[in-house]
C-alpha cells in the first residue's frame, strides 16, 4: 500500500495554526470563571459582543455572501444583544470603529481568516451552552448565541469548512487569511483580558 500524504486543508491548517491561541483563551475564559454566576457570565457575553461587533458587517458582504453557504444566517451579533437584554444587561460601551465597517471594502483572505475564529466557535459552544444550563440559561433564554444551527453543529461546520477550503487563493492570500485568523484570536484575548480583569 502506498502512503498518501495529503496536504492539509486551510481549515485544518487554520486550526493548526491557532491551536495555541485556542488554548490559551479557553483557558483565560474559564480562569475568569464566567459560569460562576449569571453576573460573570455576562462578562462572557460581553467579550462576544465586543467580537462579533468587529466582525458584524462582513455577514451582510455580497462578495463573501458568494463565497460561504447561508452567510446572513450565521450572523450571531444580535443574538449576543438579546442575550444581554434577558440578563438586563445593557450592551457594552464601544469605544473604536468596529475592524469591518459596513459598507466598506474588505480583504477577503482577511475576512475569511476572521469568520474561521467566529464560526468554529459556534462548533465548540455546545459545552458553553450546556454550562450555561447551570444557570438556568438556554437557546431562549441568555444563551440564544449558543445554539446549535438547526441542520446540526458538525454539518454546519461542514459546510462552511468546505466553502472555505474551495476557496482558491494564492500564497500571498493564504497568508492574509492565515493572519487574519490571529488577528481574531488575539482580539478576544484582549477583550478577555479587559473585560474579566
Ligand atoms: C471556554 C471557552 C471555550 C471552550 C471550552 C471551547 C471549546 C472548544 C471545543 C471543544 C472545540 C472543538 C469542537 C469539536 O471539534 O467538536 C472548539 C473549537 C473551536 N473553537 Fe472553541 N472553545 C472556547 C472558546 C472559544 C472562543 C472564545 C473562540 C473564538 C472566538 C473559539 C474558537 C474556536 C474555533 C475556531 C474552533 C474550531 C477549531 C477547528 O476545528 O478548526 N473557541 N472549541
Amino acid at each position: 500500500m502506498t502512503a498518501v500524504l495529503e496536504r492539509p486543508s486551510r481549515a485544518q491548517a487554520l486550526k493548526a495554526l491557532t491551536h495555541a491561541a485556542h488554548e490559551r483563551l479557553d483557558k483565560a475564559i474559564m480562569a475568569g470563571r464566567p459560569f460562576e454566576s449569571r453576573e460573570r457570565y455576562g462578562l462572557f457575553l460581553s467579550v462576544q459582543w465586543g467580537f462579533h461587533r468587529e466582525i458584524d458587517a462582513l455577514y451582510s458582504n455580497p462578495e463573501l455572501d458568494r463565497l460561504l453557504p447561508d452567510l446572513p444566517g450565521r450572523r450571531r451579533f444580535d443574538l449576543i444583544s438579546q442575550d444581554l437584554a434577558d440578563l438586563g444587561l445593557p450592551l457594552p460601551a464601544a469605544t473604536s470603529a468596529p475592524r469591518f465597517g459596513v459598507g466598506e471594502a474588505v480583504d477577503i483572505p482577511t475576512a475569511l481568516g476572521w469568520l474561521y475564529v467566529a464560526e468554529g466557535s459556534n462548533l465548540g459552544a455546545a459545552f458553553l451552552l450546556k454550562a450555561a444550563a447551570g444557570l438556568g440559561l438556554s437557546e431562549t433564554l441568555g444563551a440564544r448565541h449558543l445554539a446549535a444551527a438547526p441542520e446540526g453543529r458538525g454539518l454546519h461546520w461542514k459546510t462552511f469548512t468546505a466553502a472555505l477550503d474551495a476557496t482558491v487563493l494564492d500564497d500571498a492570500a493564504e497568508a492574509r487569511a492565515a493572519a487574519g485568523a490571529e488577528a481574531a484570536f488575539n482580539r478576544v484575548a484582549d477583550l478577555v483580558a479587559v473585560t474579566f480583569r
